[in-house]
């Protein structure tokens, strides 16, 4: 972890949201129910758009500007502790990318139902745009961006380019997240149990036995070589 931080600027508010109740999701440890009150908790389930407004600080004992409305919340995203004031409302999804500028996260449904939001939490992976970020409170958060870089890419990151485990890409973040989380489930060997694993990962691109061959190789390597995934 770098305790260095940089000093960030007010982020713009962000209208990201239709107003549409999301879906309980794959992954999600919420039930639809608690999630839907939750939701009506904080007055998200009106047809107002989420605004994301926040800020970022430099250092976390640094007590970060209120402004009306919002909560201070500590997170840990790539390593990188972070001081945020956030509106209640707003998603883990809206958080990285609208707030921190992350934005290898994608948003497909916004629903719960595609992956494509994908991240590690405390290295358990969940969809983002499920769980509001002010539940993280002091939080690992891992995304796509904290697993490897081009020129030091994570072995699944590397076994995707390898066995071609996309086409347009737009999926490719939440399944490269995806499978490494589920590496660290107690999910059985055989392609049809990474399938089944990864069922709540959609590609439109149809690219599913390629995403498969990958995972599996490294699945083998982590098993033959002891390779950390
Ligand atoms: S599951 Fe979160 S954007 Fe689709
Ligand atoms: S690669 Fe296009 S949606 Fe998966």
């Amino acid at each position: 972890m770098n305790p260095k931080m940089r000093e960030s600027e007010v982020a713009e508010p962000g209208t990201t949201r239709e107003g549409k109740p999301p879906v309980f999701g794959t992954y999600s440890s919420l039930s639809r129910r608690s999630f839907l009150s939750r939701l009506g908790a904080t007055g998200i389930a009106t047809a107002s758009p989420a605004v994301a407004i926040a800020n970022v600080v430099d250092a976390p004992d640094t007590p970060p500007a209120r402004r009306a409305g919002t909560q201070t919340v500590h997170l840990s995203i790539n390593g990188k502790r972070q001081t945020l004031q956030l509106e209640p409302r707003v998603t883990l999804l809206d958080c990285l990318r609208e707030v921190v500028q992350l934005t290898g996260t994608k948003k497909g449904c916004d629903h719960g139902q595609c992956g494509a939001c994908t991240v590690l939490v405390n290295g358990r992976r969940i969809n983002s745009c499920l769980s509001f970020a002010a539940m993280h409170e002091g939080d690992e958060i891992t995304t796509i961006e904290g697993l490897g870089t081009p020129q030091e890419m994570h072995p699944m990151q590397a076994a995707f380019v390898e066995h071609d485990g996309y086409q347009c890409g737009y999926c490719t973040s939440g399944q490269i997240v995806s499978a490494v989380g589920m590496l660290k489930e107690p999910w059985g060997p055989a392609d049809k149990d990474v399938r089944e694993a990864m069922s709540g990962n959609i590609c439109r691109c149809g690219a599913y036995p390629n995403i498969v061959r990958a995972i599996q190789m490294v699945r083998s390597r982590v098993s033959q070589q002891g390779v950390d995934a």
